[in-house]
Order: C-alpha cells, then structure tokens, then sequence
C-alpha cells in the first residue's frame, strides 16, 4: 500500500487526467468517488447545477481504500455552480476528518476554484482536448 491516496469524482473526464497525472508523478493510490446512478447528458448537468447550488451531500458507493491508512489523502473534483462538485462535498465531509492530512485540487471553466473562500495555493492552467477555444 501507498502512503498517498488519490480520491477524484469526474462527470467529463478532465478531473481524471488531473488525477492520472498526480498519481503519474506520485505513484498513489487512486481512488474514483462514484455515484450509484452516474450522471448523464442534459438532465446530469442540470442536477449538477441543482445539488451543487443547494450544497445537496448525494449518496455515493463505498471505496475500496480506507483514507485513515494513508498519510495524506488527496481530494479531487471539478466546480460546479461555483462550488465544489456534490458527490466531492458528501466524500470530504465523511473521510477529510479521518485522513493524517488532506490537500484538495478541483478543475473548472475558468471561475469558482476559490471555493473556500480563497484562493487556491496554487493554481496551473491546462487546455483540454475538448475545450476549441
Ligand atoms: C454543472 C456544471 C457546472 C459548472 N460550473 C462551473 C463554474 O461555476 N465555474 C467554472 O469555472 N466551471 C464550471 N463548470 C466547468 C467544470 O468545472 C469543468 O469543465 C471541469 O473541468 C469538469 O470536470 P470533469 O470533466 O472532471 O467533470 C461546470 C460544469 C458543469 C457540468
């Protein structure tokens, strides 16, 4: 077992590849946070923009890593309306106080990344596959 756990929620994929690359560089464990019904076309996004904007905890499948193994858990997602992705807020809120220490990265458009009220530590700019301008 490794001493660093990757744990991402993705709708798109780009949250993935963020991911990928961490554990590319760092050699974590990865982790997918999933959802019993996965998220899809129109009706996905406009429950995104609804249980993110209600700040809604949805239900989520059970890892198979146990974060309090691992010294340092890693918290992916992307924004949504601003804020951190639902199915991200319901997995922080039940295993970011049982991790030794957590560090959060979130992928956006290109405005909500201060979802704590701050500004991120660092911040880095990609350009997705998907993205034509
Ligand atoms: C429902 C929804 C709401 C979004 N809201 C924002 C937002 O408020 N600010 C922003 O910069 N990007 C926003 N985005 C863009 C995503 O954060 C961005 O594309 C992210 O990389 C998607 O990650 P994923 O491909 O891993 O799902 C939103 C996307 C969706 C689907």
């Amino acid at each position: 077992m490794n001493d660093i756990l990757i744990a991402y929620y993705s709708m798109g994929g780009n949250t993935r590849r963020v991911a990928e690359e961490i554990r590319a560089a760092t050699g974590a464990d990865m982790e997918e946070i999933r959802e019993p019904k996965p998220r899809r076309g129109l009706r996905g996004v406009v429950g995104a923009l609804f249980d993110a904007t209600l700040r809604r905890r949805p239900a989520i499948l059970a890892g198979a890593h146990a974060p309090a193994d691992y010294d340092l858990l890693v918290i992916g997602g992307p924004i949504w309306a601003s804020r951190l992705a639902a199915p991200v807020r319901t997995f922080a809120e039940r295993n970011a106080t049982q991790a030794k220490k957590v560090a959060f990265f979130c992928t956006e458009g290109g405005k909500g990344a201060d979802v704590a009220g701050r500004p991120p530590r660092r911040a880095a700019s990609f350009r997705c596959p998907s993205q034509s301008t």
